[in-house]
């Protein structure tokens, strides 16, 4: 068994960002600038937002955070995201999700301008998406990409399940899986809460993505041998013993399952790393377009 380290494949992703970056700058252009929005104080999304402005600092790029009250009124949120739109010196916004309940989610992401859309969670970018035209593809799916290709790991004419059908990962996950791109062309599977049999699919499958958020939902009966296992779950959940109050564990029980596995990413250090890597590269196509 062999582990898909989201640090080193990030950490190659961002040196090569951090090189153009610096050939944008000597040429005498702008670095790229990242625009956050985070709205409210959810401790998961803080820690989110936090890395995805560091990772920016890192690679050389200018970022924003906009922090906005809980209680924000949606009209201002619109507003911030226009004004945002309209700025010239920002290449890519985003708004952390999820929002609060009070926040149309849809007519917020439909604000983006989807030329800055850099999640690619504009509906427009989703059709471009789909119909395999140059897009701007959700981090955490393009970063599952992007470490299928670091580490080598043929998907041409395999069997791939994906577990969870939502818009930020199991939905475009299971399109590019299958579309005629390097990392995919794969026969894939979307199994989410409705799904009859999901071990029966499991058991088949030479690829699993498993984004259902399920603590270590994937346990070793459902695994066929030689199966690369990609965990994109990480719930915090209660633990005494950490500084913190809390442990993060992956949708895969990692201890019974990584041993069957050909490839297993860990739970963290895996796919979290390379949705950061993905964002920034998203980032930087943003702000070359409109150079
Ligand atoms: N919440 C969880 N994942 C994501 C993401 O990739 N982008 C945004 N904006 N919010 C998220």
């Amino acid at each position: 068994m062999l582990i898909l380290d989201g640090k080193i494949a990030s950490a190659a992703v961002k040196a090569t960002l951090l090189a153009q970056t610096q050939a944008l700058t000597i040429a005498g252009k702008r670095a790229p600038h990242l625009a956050a929005i985070l709205v409210g104080n959810n401790g998961a999304s803080e820690t989110y937002v936090a890395s995805k402005v560091k990772n920016c600092e890192e690679t050389g790029f200018e970022s924003t955070l906009v922090r906005l009250d809980v209680d924000v009124t949606e009209k201002i949120l619109l507003d911030k995201i226009i004004e945002l739109n309209n700025n010239p010196s920002v290449d890519g916004i985003l708004v952390q999700l999820p929002l609060p309940k009070h926040i149309d989610e849809a007519k917020v992401i439909e604000t983006i301008n989807p030329a800055k859309d850099v999640d690619g969670f504009h509906p427009a970018n989703v059709g471009r998406l789909v119909q395999g035209l140059p897009t701007f593809i959700p981090a955490t799916p393009y970063g599952i990409l992007l470490m299928l290709a670091h580490f080598d790991i043929p998907t041409k004419g395999k069997n791939a399940v994906v577990i969870g059908r939502s818009n930020i990962v199991g939905r475009p996950m299971s399109i590019l899986l299958s579309s005629n791109i390097p990392q995919g062309n794969c026969t894939v599977t979307l199994c989410h809460s409705r799904t009859k049999e999901l071990e029966t699919h499991c058991k088949q499958a030479d690829i699993i993505v498993a984004a259902l958020g399920k603590p270590e939902f994937l346990q070793a009966n459902m695994i066929k041998k030689g199966a690369v296992v990609i965990d994109v779950g990480i719930t915090r959940v209660n633990d005494n013993t950490k500084k913190s109050g809390f442990r993060l564990l992956g949708d895969v029980h990692f201890e019974s399952v990584a041993p069957l596995c050909s490839w297993i990413t860990p739970v963290p250090g895996g796919v979290g790393p390379m949705t950061i890597a993905a964002l920034l590269k998203n980032t930087f196509q943003a702000c070359q377009q409109r150079h």
